[in-house]
């Protein structure tokens, strides 16, 4: 019976030590917040701006949208500053946690520049860390989703490198009362292994700016994040098939200048299939104006294509065609070897002979493309 009580006892004394543990911080802060204005800046008594030191976690990059262009980025935004009306004699750094306690104390308005739609993370709680030290030092930590607006510029796709940037500022604050910084060591903290859905991240840069508005001068800081597409899948999917279309296109000039429905197939199948596969690629992209590198490249293909296919067309019209003056085909060289034919003479021999020109002048010019396109395109591509 008295072994319960004393732990009754011990229950009891265990439960008010902890709370004047957690009355103290209370009323350490309620005293604190007895003079303190919300509206004021840490550093309004000085007459100078506070100094905001940034640092993002980059917890995800999402893939870039080039339909819509944006990212999306999961990010931790700490913030620190000194708030010295937040001076206090506790042993340890408090950690407030009330919305409304939050509310009583002055925050920056940090926002993002660019961002075309943003969210904190409520689950399972609103992901915000809000520490104070008995120095007054602040860290404010948000865990921010944002889509970021990211001008692409498409010209050399897919084998383009993109910058996309976060752009960060006051809203209501000018440079008199908020000075941002970046954190001086790493202002940008990466995770070991960050991926990017069809991307790289070669590298990032940070820099700080200030940014004249009609409203005033606003201190803001800007990071640079530099990307090459992962151009894999392109080459397996459009470079690779589309080679093979056009080889396949030549097979025509082996085949008799009169075996119609062959050559006729091949060139059309040819022809459709490449359609079909810039139809596919075409979905992928925004409707830009200008020519990307893929469309120079599916353009030259249809091209050799839709050449080969006429050079049938004429093949097909010079063999069936009758020789009727014997004068003007003397004056020809190729056409004496017809002249033994015993059948009416046609232009056979001179169709023959395009073909076998074609046979070396359709891969030759597609080479001489190839010599030109990868140098073009490549030279200022970081290959590593
Ligand atoms: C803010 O930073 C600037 C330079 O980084 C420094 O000169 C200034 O003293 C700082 N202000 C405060 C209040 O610490
Ligand atoms: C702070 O902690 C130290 C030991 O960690 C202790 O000696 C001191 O009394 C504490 N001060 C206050 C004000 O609680
Ligand atoms: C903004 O800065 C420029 C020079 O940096 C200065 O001329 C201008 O007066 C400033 N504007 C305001 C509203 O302070």
């Amino acid at each position: 019976m008295w072994s319960s009580f004393f732990t009754q006892l011990l229950a009891l004394l265990f439960i008010a030590g902890c709370a004047t543990g957690i009355t103290q911080q209370r009323k350490v802060l309620e005293q604190l917040l007895k003079s303190y204005d919300v509206n004021e800046w840490p550093d309004a008594d000085y007459d100078r701006p506070t100094n905001i030191s940034i640092q993002m976690f980059i917890n995800s990059f999402g893939s870039l949208n080039a339909a819509n262009m944006d990212y999306s980025i999961d990010v931790f935004l700490r913030q620190h500053w000194v708030d010295e009306r937040l001076k206090n004699s506790l042993n340890r750094s408090m950690t407030i946690r009330d919305p409304e306690m939050q509310k009583k104390i002055w925050r920056p308005d940090t926002y993002f520049h660019n961002v075309k739609d943003a969210e904190i993370h409520t689950v399972t709680m609103p992901n915000i860390q809000f520490r104070v030290t008995n120095t007054g030092q602040i860290l404010y930590s948000v865990r921010v989703n944002a889509k970021l607006s990211c001008h692409l510029m498409l010209e050399h796709y897919p084998f383009d490198e993109q910058t996309c940037h976060a752009h960060l500022s006051s809203y209501a604050n000018t440079d008199e009362i908020i000075h941002f910084h970046w954190v001086e060591r790493i202002p940008i903290d990466l995770p070991d292994e960050l991926e990017i859905a069809q991307f790289d991240l070669l590298g990032y840069s940070a820099s700080e700016e200030l940014m004249p508005l009609q409203t005033g001068n606003f201190s803001s800081l800007k990071v640079d994040f530099q990307l090459r597409r992962q151009n894999g899948y392109h080459i397996l999917q459009t470079y690779v098939p589309t080679v093979l279309i056009v080889s396949i296109s030549w097979v025509s000039f082996w085949l008799d200048p009169n075996s119609v429905p062959g050559r006729v197939s091949i060139g059309v199948t040819t022809l459709l299939t490449l359609t079909t596969l810039a139809g596919g690629i075409r979905q992928q992209l925004p409707p830009v104006s200008y020519i990307k590198a893929i469309d120079v490249w599916v353009g030259m293909c249809m091209i050799m294509v839709f050449g080969a296919l006429l050079e049938f067309t004429l093949v097909n019209w010079l063999a069936n065609k009758k020789i009727l003056d014997t004068q003007t085909c003397q004056l020809m060289p190729m056409c004496k070897t017809g002249e033994d034919d015993e059948s009416p003479k046609t232009y056979v021999n001179q169709a023959r002979f395009l073909d076998r020109i074609s046979r070396a002048l359709f891969p030759g010019s597609f080479l001489l493309f190839n010599f030109i396109y990868w140098p073009y395109y490549l030279s200022d591509y970081n290959l590593e």
